[in-house]
């Protein structure tokens, strides 16, 4: 049967089949050949999306941004600071105003049932771009990178996500996998992987049965090896900086480095960032952290600048797959 999104929500990888995803990442590569080649559609002309962002943001932010412009939408910003929401609006008369003006809403931010709640009244698609347990337009991005730098289809994949095991790129991984069939193991402390919900992974494993997929936690350094792809985070996501103590203790020998990549024995593997990355002492935190005694770098800049990071493409591939999640949602 034809795959059609229109008026659809995209909250979570788990609201769609393995169809559907397929449907959404064929299209991203579809429009990023287009716009390498110049070719303009103006798919989305007429339309108007709005930004709703209470955590800080680059990529996401520009991504939609720019996947908007490209296609000859308006675009509206606002952050905690801008906007009644929450404060002096309820979110449910806020989505109701705003699904209103807009074609669609993408929404950051700390609960994933504010996302939800926001879908629930707006009566135009709602888009995830980030909360505390979720990431679902970053899966998509990494996946599209996948397809272009590893030769095996994705089913074929082993993807090891090492470091914070139960952050929301974490439990975004185990959805993604299990739904395309893909092989996942969260590498990382004992003591974070007693931490994983245990929901989100019994909700993969549930879909895993069906897909073929494999989703597990481990502590251990076998883990490592036949990955296709080593995936880390930062240490303490957004909201989480009080952590950074601890996080660094459980966490340093967790640490991206040259040998953790030749564990893998794979001359191929290659290495993934959601971004931003604590890869040197070039920023204002991991300096202020590394004077208080914490080395915050998640991965080495050895292993971050090497051939086997595709962490550039990975981040442009966010502008082409949130344009084929919003082209197939509202166009
Ligand atoms: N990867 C990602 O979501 O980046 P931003 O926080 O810059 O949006
Ligand atoms: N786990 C990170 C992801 C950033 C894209 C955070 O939530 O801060």
């Amino acid at each position: 049967m034809a795959v059609n999104l229109k008026g659809r929500n995209f909250l979570t990888l788990m609201d769609f089949t393995p169809e559907e995803i397929r449907y959404m990442l064929d299209l991203a590569h579809d429009l990023k050949a287009k716009k390498r080649a110049g070719i303009v559609n103006h798919l989305l002309k007429g339309k108007n999306i709005v930004l709703l962002f209470e955590k800080t943001s680059t990529r996401t932010r520009c991504a939609f941004e720019v996947a908007a412009m490209d296609e000859g939408a308006g675009v509206t910003f606002l952050d905690s600071g801008s906007s009644q929401m929450g404060k002096k609006e309820s979110l449910e008369d806020t989505a109701k105003v705003l699904g209103r003006f807009y074609d669609g809403i993408e929404y950051r931010g700390y609960k994933q049932s504010v996302v939800e709640e926001l879908a629930e009244h707006a009566g135009v698609p709602v888009w995830n771009g980030l909360t505390d347990v979720d990431h679902p337009t970053q899966i998509l991005a990494d996946m599209l990178t996948i397809e272009e730098h590893v030769a095996k289809p994705l089913n074929k994949v082993k993807v090891v996500f090492v470091g914070d095991v139960r952050n929301n790129m974490a439990y975004a991984w185990m959805y993604g996998c299990a739904k395309m069939g893909m092989h996942f193991v969260a590498y990382g402390p004992k003591e974070l992987c007693d931490e994983v919900d245990s929901s989100v992974l019994e909700r993969a494993r549930e879909v895993a049965k069906e897909t073929g997929a494999t989703i597990e936690v481990s502590h251990e350094k076998s883990a490592l090896k036949g990955a296709d792809v080593i995936y880390t985070d930062i240490w303490a996501s957004m909201g989480e900086e009080a952590q950074i103590p601890e996080r660094v203790k459980l966490l340093t020998p967790y640490r991206v480095d040259m040998d953790l990549i030749k564990a893998t024995e794979n001359d191929d593997v290659i290495f993934l960032h959601c971004l931003p990355s604590f890869h040197d002492f070039e920023t204002t935190m991991a300096k202020g952290q590394k004077d208080e005694g914490y080395d915050i770098r998640e991965v080495t800049d050895e292993v971050f600048r090497s051939r086997f990071s595709k962490v550039f493409d990975e981040a442009e591939n966010r502008m082409h797959t949130i344009k084929a999640v919003i082209v197939a949602t509202i166009a």
